[in-house]
């Protein structure tokens, strides 16, 4: 047995009013008409696996207009056993979890009981996108195996958000900007070493992915780079991350009175990617990039499943709009026996997968509603 999402209840999400969809453990493929909400129960399995919501920032976004909390809440079965997970979020309410009927008063207790990987359209601007969506990237890759790093991470944001207001002041407390320097070295060192190590281990996955795809003509590798401590080589111990960070503070020290933000830390760190040995940010085609994100969502399914020792869930969002035949015929091979999938499309015929998994059922996603297709996929 494998982790599945076997149920899941929605209430006042998005367009849905109140839903509740018993999913096969194998495929299930989401078809309907476009903006029927075919995306936004994607949305929902994601926010479950996370926290949070892929598509926006706000929590609030998700609560169905005219009204004041949403609910999402899953029955997933896992080696160890089933785990219902419940989300709610209100306008006059925090976030509030219960997992199996218990309320967690810390969000990152979600992790371990769902874990999710989403490949949808707007991941083809990874490459050349802004490193806020690269950093992005690995933070909910790493939340999801580890909740220390979630705990780290959440930290770590909200002091940055508290330095930047510090170095706003007109006087600045000197020794509040000390403890402050202290706790971003400590926990910016820990969150830039776990990223570093997670694409040290991504690279060659993703390289082999790649080589297959682009049918070996060129070689792809990924680096992390740290504003501050260098690239990856340097970011590889605790010890001596903290302390480039530590040089690093002092050596942006006037800078950051100037302008009033922090300048150094993992919040301003990217990933490059490089093809053929080329900085592909700035060189790759439109192809090359396709191909190379498409080799790291792969990497991350497997990398993923490593880590937690069991597959995670593989989202698929309108791959059929935005891929040419060859490469969404390599991503649907991802789509296999011990790895439940969901696929959302406006039209199956877009799918040709030829071979689908022995238990698998089909959808139809309109209004708001599932409804449970059973003459399957044939
Ligand atoms: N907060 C919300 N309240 C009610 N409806 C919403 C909300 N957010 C989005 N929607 C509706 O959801 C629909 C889009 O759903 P989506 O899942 O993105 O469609 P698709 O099936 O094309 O993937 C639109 O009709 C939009 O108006
Ligand atoms: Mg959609």
């Amino acid at each position: 047995m494998r982790l599945y999402l076997a149920t899941l209840q929605l209430g006042s999400f998005r367009n849905y009013d109140s839903a509740t969809v018993h999913f096969s453990s194998g495929l299930n493929v989401l078809y309907g008409d476009n903006a029927q909400g075919k995306t936004n129960l994607l949305e929902a399995i994601h926010y479950l696996a996370t926290g949070r919501s892929h598509r926006t920032s706000r929590d609030q976004d998700m609560i169905q207009e005219g009204r004041d909390e949403l609910l999402a809440r899953a029955e997933v079965v896992r080696k160890t056993g089933t785990i219902d997970l419940e989300l709610r979020y209100g306008l006059k309410t925090r976030k509030q979890l219960k997992i199996n009927g218990i309320a967690e008063r810390k969000i990152a207790r979600l992790v371990g009981s769902l874990a999710a990987v989403l490949f949808s359209p707007d991941d083809l601007q990874l490459l050349k996108g802004p490193p806020s969506g690269r950093r992005r990237f690995l933070d909910m890759e790493l939340s999801q195996i580890s909740q220390t790093y979630l705990h780290h991470l959440m930290a770590y944001n909200r002091l940055v958000a508290q330095r930047n207001t510090l170095l706003k002041e007109s006087v600045v407390d000197e020794g509040l900007l000390a403890i402050y320097n202290e706790q971003l070295v400590e926990t910016g060192a820990r969150l830039v070493v776990r990223r570093a190590e997670a694409i040290r281990r991504l690279s060659p996955i993703a390289a082999r992915y790649h080589e297959m795809l682009a049918e070996g003509r060129e070689d792809l590798r990924l680096a992390y780079h740290s504003q501050g401590v260098g690239d990856e080589d340097e970011a590889a111990d605790l010890e001596s991350v903290r302390r480039r960070l530590e040089r690093a503070l002092a050596r942006v020290r006037h800078e950051e009175r100037r302008r009033q933000v922090t300048l150094v830390g993992p919040h301003r760190d990217d990933v490059g990617f490089w093809i053929a040995g080329r900085d592909a940010r700035l060189y790759a085609s439109q192809g090359q990039q396709r191909t190379a994100v498409l080799a790291l969502k792969l990497a991350e399914l497997d990398f993923m499943t490593q880590e937690i020792g069991e597959s995670p869930l593989l989202l698929l969002d309108d791959v059929a709009s935005e891929l040419d035949p060859h490469r969404r015929h390599y991503l649907l091979s991802a789509v296999r026996e011990g790895v439940q999938s969901f696929i959302t499309c406006t039209d199956l015929e877009d799918l040709m997968v030829r071979e689908w998994p022995e238990s698998h059922r089909l959808f139809r996603v309109r209004a708001g509603t599932v409804v449970l297709d059973d003459r399957g996929l044939g």
